[in-house]
């Protein structure tokens, strides 16, 4: 396990780097993260490199227990090297320059900036590749925040027609699948093939989805050449980089593929009040980037903000905040930052302590925190995270729907979560899988939004269900290929055998609310639903629910097809969160998924086990005190006394348990 925090010893005096350390060690910290922001001290101008004072930092650090990852400088290029090659900076739709003068002011795609990075990378590659207390690598820092995946230059054009003959081979070919027939687009010579820059009206939605697919992929290819140079170098080091989460412009599976592991930032009071489920989901998806457990890199330790400052975490919080992503599969946690910085854009962006330097009550806090983790460590050894539910989440649904919402109330990423909460509050531990993933292992697979659908897809999720899975998916699903070309098939295209329905007529909904009434085994419950109404005739399925508004009043809204030894069902409309939660509980019924500890009870729950051991963690994200009444007999691993009957959990409290 490791824990600490993130370290710009390049933003203090020297002398105060042997009191910060030492203050460090005594928070429990054992990991530093440094110098992803450090390029222009480290070569201050071309090729005349300086290590020495990041050679003194890491000993002071070293010194103090504290081992550290370096993170590779790239999201900040120097003036000098912007200077000399203007053409790194990013152009945006309209074409203008993004000039020098905040961070990730460079194009992926620029040969210069290219060569400069693999120099850069290079020297501290071989500088510290062997260094012992080097444990590992960040690349960059956050690829692509601040919205640079999408770049508007020269360069990217060029790439992209490259992208794009290696993808189609033929300009006929292209011309065909992005049907460049419709409004004169059709493009004669690879030359003329444009990137989607600022238009009199909406692009070619073929073309946006190749682009978006290329610019991620550019944050991939530039990422991978940075982790070549690494390898060459490096022995005994992990490479890693902090993902931004939910972040939709990178395909975070193709991203994570070349890192040991994946890592994530984590500011939970960014977004106003912090919302448990989106917290636990985004822990979950980053989980699934790689199958594997993650760190947090940023876990937030402080007030955020630049210009503005959001609210304080409140007592306890940041001790929440890191059990709930340990509970979820985190093997490293590193607060942003250690302190906050006196100049800046960043000045509010408070760290575990504030800019005088005190230890206070987040310190307090942290330190607490790792004192209690350094004791769970040896526990946590090994433990992994078993779920039964997958959730598939891809970003090439995300990106196609991003492009066409259908309805303007639709985001992918939110009907994700509206399903996910309702494992959430049974405290149902989910899985998130990509669309090419096997699904075999899990006994429900819940694929919302399956707008683009290739036959290889249709067969595997036939062959789940055959096998007993239940599949869950919804409206919008079945609508178009992977090229984003609407099936000629009557909807759901690929899928309809595997669901038995038809749906021949549908409306995106601009209404208020459609009534809907569903029937589960019997069960009669009455609702609502928004944003899109299929309205879907039978072809062996059986109806769940019915509308019971609008001139499509008692025809099937949801429905469920018997297929071999389990069932497809389909969700034709987006249920409120109550009628969302029944057929939930019902897909869990009938696959045999049995509702975790203390479901419904507002305290999160989330399980840690290796061979019979099972770790509990009991998490209250409120501000109320909870108690809850447990099943069978715990050892509380943080006061070490036996738990059985009620449990208290005062507000933002943590509990971790062992069975006994
Ligand atoms: C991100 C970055 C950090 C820092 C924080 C606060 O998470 O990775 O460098 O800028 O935001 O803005
Ligand atoms: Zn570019």
């Amino acid at each position: 396990m490791y824990f600490g925090v993130d370290y710009y010893p390049e933003h203090w005096p020297e002398e105060r780097w042997e009191v910060d350390a030492q203050l460090m060690q005594a928070a429990n910290f054992n990991v530093v993260r440094v110098a992803e922001f450090a390029w222009a001290k480290l070569e201050p101008s071309q090729g005349r490199f300086d290590f020495d004072w990041l050679d003194r930092a890491i000993e002071v650090l070293n010194k103090y227990g504290l081992k550290v990852i370096i993170g590779t400088p790239t999201a900040t290029p120097p003036k000098w090297l912007i200077d000399k090659h203007p053409d790194i900076l990013p152009r945006d739709a309209d074409g203008h320059v993004r000039g020098f003068g905040s961070r990730c002011h460079y194009c992926a795609t620029n040969e210069a900036y290219q060569w400069h990075t693999d120099i850069i990378v290079g020297e501290l590659a071989r500088h510290y590749g062997q260094h012992p207390g080097v444990i590992g690598w960040q690349t960059d820092n956050e690829f692509g925040c601040h919205s640079t995946v999408r770049c508007y230059c020269d360069s990217c054009q060029r790439a992209f027609r490259r992208w794009l003959q290696r993808k189609y081979g033929t300009l006929d070919a292209l011309n065909k699948t992005w049907g460049t027939i419709f409004w004169s687009q059709t493009y004669t010579d690879w030359d003329q093939v444009i990137i989607p820059r600022k238009t009199v009206a909406e692009h070619n939605p073929g073309l946006l989805l190749d682009y978006y697919r290329f610019a991620s992929d550019m944050k991939v290819q530039y990422q991978k050449r940075q982790i070549e140079i690494l390898r060459r170098h490096t022995t005994n080091q992990f490479i890693t980089h902090n993902l931004m989460g939910l972040f939709p412009e990178i395909d975070y599976y193709k991203l994570g593929a070349d890192l040991d592991f994946v890592s994530w930032d984590n500011y939970p009071r960014l977004l106003g009040s912090p919302e448990r489920a989106r917290l636990a989901m985004t822990h979950d998806l980053m989980r699934g980037i790689k199958k594997e457990h993650f760190w947090v890199m940023e876990e937030q330790s402080g007030p955020s903000g630049w210009g503005i400052v959001q609210s304080t975490p409140r007592p306890g919080e940041i001790r929440l905040w890191t059990y709930q992503a340990v509970s979820r599969g985190a093997d490293g946690i590193v607060y942003f930052r250690w302190r906050t910085c006196r100049f800046g854009t960043e000045q509010y962006w408070h760290g575990v302590i504030n800019h005088d330097g005190l230890p206070r009550r987040r310190y307090e806090e942290v330190q607490r925190t790792g004192s209690e983790l350094t004791k769970l460590a040896p526990l946590l050894e090994g433990t992994v995270v078993k779920n039964e539910v997958a959730i598939l989440y891809s970003y090439d649904q995300l990106w196609a729907l991003d492009i066409q919402p259908n309805n303007p109330r639709l985001n992918y990423a939110e009907v994700i979560k509206e399903y996910y909460r309702c494992f959430h509050e049974c405290n149902i531990g989910v899985d998130f899988i990509n669309h090419d993933d096997d699904f075999s292992q899990y006994k429900v697979l819940v694929a919302p939004l399956l707008y683009m659908v290739y036959p290889d897809l249709a067969a595997r999720l036939a062959g789940f269900v055959q096998r007993g899975g239940v599949l869950l998916t919804t409206f919008r699903s079945g609508v178009k290929d992977w090229d984003n070309v609407v099936t000629d098939k009557p909807l759901p295209g690929e899928l309809a055998d595997l669901l038995g329905i038809e749906i021949g007529d549908y409306d995106s909904f601009y209404g208020d609310r459609v009534g809907i009434r569903l029937e589960l085994d019997g069960e009669v419950s009455e609702g609502s639903a928004d944003t899109w109404c299929d309205i879907i005739t039978s072809r062996g399925a059986k109806s769940l629910g019915t509308y019971t508004s609008e001139y499509y009043t008692s025809e099937a809204a949801v429905t469920e097809n018997i297929v071999g030894e389990g069932r497809a069902i389909y969700v034709g409309t987006r249920l409120d969160a109550n009628l969302t939660a029944r057929v939930v509980d019902y897909a869990l019924a009938k696959a045999g998924v049995t509702k975790g500890l203390l479901a419904h009870s507002g305290i999160e729950v989330a399980i840690r086990e290796k061979d019979a051991m099972r770790l509990v963690f009991l998490l209250n994200h409120t501000d109320q005190r909870k108690t809850a009444a447990l099943p069978g007999r715990y050892i509380s691993l943080l006061s070490d006394t036996v738990v059985s009957g009620e449990v208290e959990l005062e507000p933002y409290g943590v509990e971790v348990l062992r069975e006994d």
